[in-house]
């Protein structure tokens, strides 16, 4: 049986079609640190989103993953191992609704960069959810979609601290900690971004063990570590609140630092970086779970221009500036 047990939603209250999208993210400061019950800063990134389209169908419930090249009728056997947690997701939303799935065609796109430390997986999720909810004239607090969110992300990716869901499913920037309600911030100036991908993936679980690894035999310098990346992420939530930019800047490059005493940093990373840097940023430093992935730079507004084409010309594939708050 496909539908979720409860009560049969009259089709009045479905749309023909729906869509619903949601955001990627940066962690500016705590990544790492942030599994061991350390604070963290992230933000949302608008210019790149992911995609539902909710379509009523004839008789099945199928689930297009485009960006995958995937589909899975709900029934039909097991799903492809990369589109299982989005299949448990659909199913579980509906639980959470208490409603059953009428036929629908639920499709997911995205374009932001798969496994660059963007939050592609959380935010593929979260459209997901939020496309189902609305199209089945329900609509799920933010707090709600993230519990949902945080079930798909701890299938992708083990043990995920959760910020990724949070900040996605929230859409403003987060002071994060594990166990902790989400504390939202709100820079007292705007922020402009600059992102670089190297180009090169960064599969998070796998990172995430490795560092485990690391503090098995090295607990105390592990956690000293830590220690710094969590008071670091502590002032910049108090810098990002005064909107001193410049204070702001150094303290991403501190926290790339200790990312690099972490070994999550990379040549082709630090290369970013340092361009970034050299062009004007006021800080840079890798974002997500790193040896791979994307660079974040803080521009002022006139130098985003300058630090982007400086990223292009270090070698990153992919480059887009945002603005926060
Ligand atoms: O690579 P991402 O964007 O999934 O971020 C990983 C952030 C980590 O702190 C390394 C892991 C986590 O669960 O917070």
């Amino acid at each position: 049986m496909d539908c979720a047990s409860g009560e049969r939603v009259p089709r009045e209250t479905e749309r023909p079609v729906t869509e619903a999208d949601a955001p990627g993210k940066v962690i500016l400061f705590g990544e790492h640190a942030v599994v061991y019950g350390r604070p963290a800063l992230a933000v949302p990134v608008h210019r790149v989103r992911a995609w539902a389209t909710v379509e009523q169908a004839a008789e099945a419930v199928t689930l297009r993953a485009e960006d995958l090249g995937l589909e899975h009728r709900l029934g039909d056997g097991a799903p492809d191992p990369r589109v299982r947690p989005l299949v448990d997701l659909l199913r579980r939303t509906a639980d959470t609704l208490e409603i059953s799935l009428p036929p629908l065609t639920v499709t997911l796109r995205s374009d932001i960069p798969i496994s660059r430390g963007l939050g592609s997986g959380a935010a593929v999720a979260t459209a997901l959810v939020r496309g189902v909810s609305l199209h089945l004239g329900r609509s799920l607090p933010a707090a709600s979609v993230s519990e949902l969110v945080y079930e798909a992300e701890v299938a992708y990716h083990g043990m995920p601290s959760g910020i990724d869901n949070t900040v996605i499913s929230l859409e403003r920037p987060i002071h994060f900690a594990k166990g902790r309600p989400p504390l939202p911030v709100d820079p007292g100036t705007p922020l402009t971004l600059v992102i670089g991908d190297t180009g090169v993936e960064s599969p998070t679980r796998k990172i995430v063990e490795e560092v485990r690894r690391g503090w098995r035999q090295a607990r105390s310098r592990y956690e000293s570590v830590f220690d710094r990346i969590g008071e670091l992420s502590e002032q910049a939530v108090r810098l990002l609140e005064q909107g001193a930019i410049v204070d702001l800047g150094k303290t991403m490059d501190a926290n790339h630092q200790l990312l690099i005493e972490l070994e999550v940093s990379s040549e082709p990373l630090n290369r970013l970086v340092t361009a970034a840097r050299a062009s004007g940023a006021a800080g840079a430093k890798l974002t997500g779970a790193g040896r791979g992935g994307c660079v974040v730079a803080l521009a002022g507004p006139d130098s985003a221009g300058e630090v982007a084409k400086a990223l292009e010309a270090a070698g990153a594939g992919w480059v887009s500036v945002t603005r926060v708050g």
